[in-house]
């Protein structure tokens, strides 16, 4: 079946994805994409993993509907704990997941302190465990769980008094050394970046964005299901919140309001 022109479907608990679609369009800048938004149940991290399950199955079943050749989790939350088993409901079509972008860092700073900011859902996934696990003997690999973190920037803090607060007294433990590399284990904390740059000092920070979007490509490649570079690309929001805020909120961090 010809699947070129199709959409790539993307979805995150909210807001966050954008960081992830950004990338994604980066790097294939003929393909369509749908990206939903689920911000009336957001955060996911201070979900059980059965309820991110059940949300993520909507999720996946509602971007095939629209025809999605394939889908990004853009959450680390949601494919910790749900991406087995979406991989194994859904065969049909590639599922690309996040991961903490662990692997570059402890590259770049062999050796070093390696701070992983993440939800708490996040850093006690078995899926961490064993990408920590992996990487452990290269680097002092940190957890750092920021319960509140998600919520905050989904409401639209992404920088200012507050949020630099939380951030001093939620990391305190952790920053009597300045870490080499921060990884941002969550999709959200890309918009807080200067912020976390600015609170824990830190050398480099790392997400996950392109990695996954390098990953989306190769699948799509491997299957000749790519667009046609004289396809002309296109992106369609939808966000679970009735009212408008988070839909334009996307819009605004993806740049698409830049000349309005
Ligand atoms: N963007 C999600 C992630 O990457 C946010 C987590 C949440 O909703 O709690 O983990």
């Amino acid at each position: 079946m010809e699947r070129k022109y199709d959409p790539i479907g993307v979805f995150d608990s909210g807001v966050g994805g954008i960081s992830v679609l950004r990338e994604l369009m980066r790097r294939m800048p003929h393909e369509s994409f749908v990206y939903y938004g689920d911000s009336a149940n957001a955060p996911y991290g201070a979900r059980t993993p059965e309820d991110v399950c059940a949300l993520t199955d909507a999720h996946v079943q509602q971007l095939i509907d629209r025809g999605a050749k394939a889908i990004v989790i853009a959450c680390n939350t949601a494919t910790g704990v749900a991406i087995r088993f979406l991989r194994e409901k859904y065969t049909q079509i590639p599922i690309i997941g996040m991961e903490p972008a662990i692997k570059p860092a402890v590259q770049a700073y062999p050796g070093g302190r390696v701070l992983v900011m993440a939800t708490p859902l996040t850093l006690s996934s078995p899926r961490f465990r064993t990408l920590m696990n992996a990487h452990a003997e290269r680097a002092q690999i940190i957890p750092a769980p920021c319960s509140k973190l998600a919520r905050m920037i989904e409401n639209g803090r992404l920088d200012g008094e507050e949020l630099e607060e939380y951030l001093r007294a939620e990391l305190a433990d952790f920053l009597n050394t300045p870490p080499d590399a921060v990884v941002l284990g969550c999709t959200h904390y890309p918009f807080a970046a200067d912020t976390i740059q600015r609170v824990t000092k830190a050398k480099e920070l790392f997400d996950g964005g392109a990695g996954t979007a390098r990953e989306a490509q190769r699948q799509l490649s491997l299957r000749g299901w790519l667009a046609k570079e004289s396809q002309r690309g296109s992106v369609t929001i939808l966000n679970s919140d009735s009212d408008l805020a988070h839909l334009r909120f996307c819009e605004r961090l993806l740049g698409m309001d830049a000349d309005k």
